[in-house]
């Protein structure tokens, strides 16, 4: 296998490029919608209970899935308990080459991959580019690390004695997912576990079962097995049953933090017949902070807010929440903020060259609001886009100040396009604030001043700081990526120490010492 390296991003510069994109999309809206089954082993049922729609024109239905139910879980977990012995006895490296095989698969359809998260999640065409090329790449660097895994690890040997310490799969592992990044994080969960040899059941999110059905076809086609890996369109309540069973030993989770704490809890409770301990690999929400320094360069930090704060509408995990500014420049900055603030061009995703698209359904849209009223009651919103369309659940982009420091714009996670902007009298007092916090996913730092860089570094509680730069976009085995406190269990996808989650490792040890044959 060569080295990793992560899938290039398309050129959207580029006029040829972009009509690809826009035939890719025009397939697409020519296609009925997809029709997305309870897909366990071989068998297929389809139904229509779950809709999905575009969320910039919600009259249009994108897929339409079956709801599995309790008893779905149960045969999903059946089926992947039997087929994870033959999947466990394949070698990693035949894993491996299989998984390899559904990035192929997806490579080829990446254009097809893309548009659908442009109508399923309102992905601006290139968020929905960078969310295949990072299951691509999921699907590659898990494979390679697999295959490193199966070698085992180095022991000190002594004489008279032979150590040996293999990793084993843990059996089946339950992946439940968010909606945000539609096709990168279901698959990148699901690689792991199938890359280390366990059997898995997809539990997607509700509102993007199409992009789902995208991914598992993807993995069947590249060449895993039936009862290794199941499709399990459906909402909390499946996802609920598959925690609670005695059956499953590893649950990958992605998604709020109610939810994530909820798993936990369930996770943590023996249920009769279970001989093991459920392993719980939960990334939860944030409260994402900039710290800002006086001497940092607004030319630069302005435009990297707007892209860490308004970005696919705030809806990444990363996203910018809070700017805390030092208070010799918080006024120069939060006018220039304001100022880009209001020409954001808020439009549909498929239109090239977007700020913000719509977010993902009214309850969002609703949320957002409700946020942004309580920063104008108890604080003041410093500038609105000016143009929202009407059609669609566009949340307006807004930049608010003054809050108090118990507001609930600032304690809570929003997951829209509203960033917060607060004054500090240094960088140890926003250092002090972000510390107060409970989440610790991403942050962000502009200074100029090394010293201030190493202090920031030193003091941060965060799992991904961003310096100088925006603080969205991990890369696969570039920013291995996740967070601390109540932001998750901080086990870094895409980074080295991932797939040692879905493994148990076996240590033998053997007295070489000569005592005679048996014969
Ligand atoms: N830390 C990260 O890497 C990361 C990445 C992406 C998203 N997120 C977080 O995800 C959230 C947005 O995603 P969402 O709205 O889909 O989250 P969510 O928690 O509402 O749903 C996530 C998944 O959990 C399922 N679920 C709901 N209730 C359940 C229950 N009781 N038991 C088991 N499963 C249940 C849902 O059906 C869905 O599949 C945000 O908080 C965001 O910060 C975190």
């Amino acid at each position: 296998m060569k080295p990793f390296a992560n899938e290039p991003v398309l050129e959207l510069r580029r006029a040829p490029v972009r009509a690809r994109l826009e035939e890719a999309l025009r397939e697409h809206d020519a296609r009925p919608a997809l029709q997305v089954p309870v897909w366990i082993g071989d068998d297929r049922r389809e139904g229509d209970e779950l809709l999905s729609t575009d969320p910039g024109d919600p009259e249009r239905v994108v897929a339409r899935a079956a709801k599995a139910t309790e008893a779905d879980a149960d045969a999903a977990l059946a089926t992947a308990q039997r087929g994870s012995k033959a999947w466990a006895a394949t070698p990693a490296q035949r894993r491996a080459e299989i998984l390899i095989n559904a990035g192929q698969w997806l490579r080829e359809r990446r254009l097809e991959a893309a548009a659908l998260a442009v109508r399923e999640c309102a992905k601006p065409w290139p968020e929905a580019d960078a969310d295949v090329c990072e299951a691509i790449d999921f699907l590659e660097y898990y494979a390679r690390g697999a295959v490193d895994i199966a070698q085992g690890a180095p022991l000190l040997q002594v004489p008279g004695e032979k150590n040996t310490m293999a990793y084993t799969p843990r059996g089946v592992v339950a992946v439940i997912s968010p909606w945000n990044f539609p096709l990168a994080i279901p698959l990148g969960m699901t690689a792991a576990g199938l890359a280390t040899g366990n059997a898995v059941v997809l539990k997607p999110a509700e509102q993007s079962p199409g992009c789902a059905l995208m991914i598992f076809r993807a993995l069947r086609e590249g060449g895993v097995p039936p009862d290794a890996i199941s499709l399990l369109p459906g909402e909390g309540d499946v996802g609920a049953a598959l925690v609670k069973d005695p059956r499953v030993h590893t649950i990958a989770f992605t998604g709020s933090g109610a939810v994530g704490l909820e798993i936990v809890k369930e996770a943590a409770t023996l249920r009769p017949g279970q001989k093991h301990l459920k392993r719980v690999i939960a990334e939860m929400g944030g409260k994402n902070c900039v710290i800002v320094d006086s001497d940092a360069d607004l030319d630069e930090v302005v435009p990297a807010l707007v892209t860490s704060a308004y970005l696919y509408a705030g809806q990444k995990c990363s996203a910018a929440a809070r700017v805390m500014v030092h208070e010799a420049i918080h006024d120069g900055l939060l006018e220039r903020l304001a100022g880009a603030v209001e020409v954001l061009d808020v439009g549909q995703a498929d239109r090239l060259g977007i700020d913000v698209p719509p977010v993902i359904e009214r309850e969002a849209q609703e949320r957002v609001a409700r946020y942004t009223e309580e920063a104008e009651r108890t604080g003041r919103v410093a500038a609105r886009a000016a143009e929202v369309p009407e059609r669609g659940w566009f949340a307006t982009p807004a930049v608010v100040a003054d809050l108090p420091s118990d507001s609930p714009v600032l304690t809570e996670e929003v997951f829209g396009p509203l960033l917060a902007v607060e004054r500090v009298k240094d960088v140890a007092e926003a250092c002090d604030r972000v510390d107060a916090s409970p989440f610790a996913l991403t942050g962000g730092l502009f200074a100029r001043n090394p010293d201030t860089v190493d202090y920031v570094i030193d003091r941060t509680p965060v799992g991904n700081l961003y310096v100088n730069r925006s603080i969205t976009g991990a890369m696969v085995g570039r920013q291995p990526f996740g967070g601390n406190r109540l932001s998750g269990t901080g086990t870094k996808a895409g980074g080295p120490g991932y797939l040692l989650q879905f493994v148990e490792p076996r240590v033998v040890t053997e007295n070489t010492m000569r005592h005679g044959l048996v014969v």
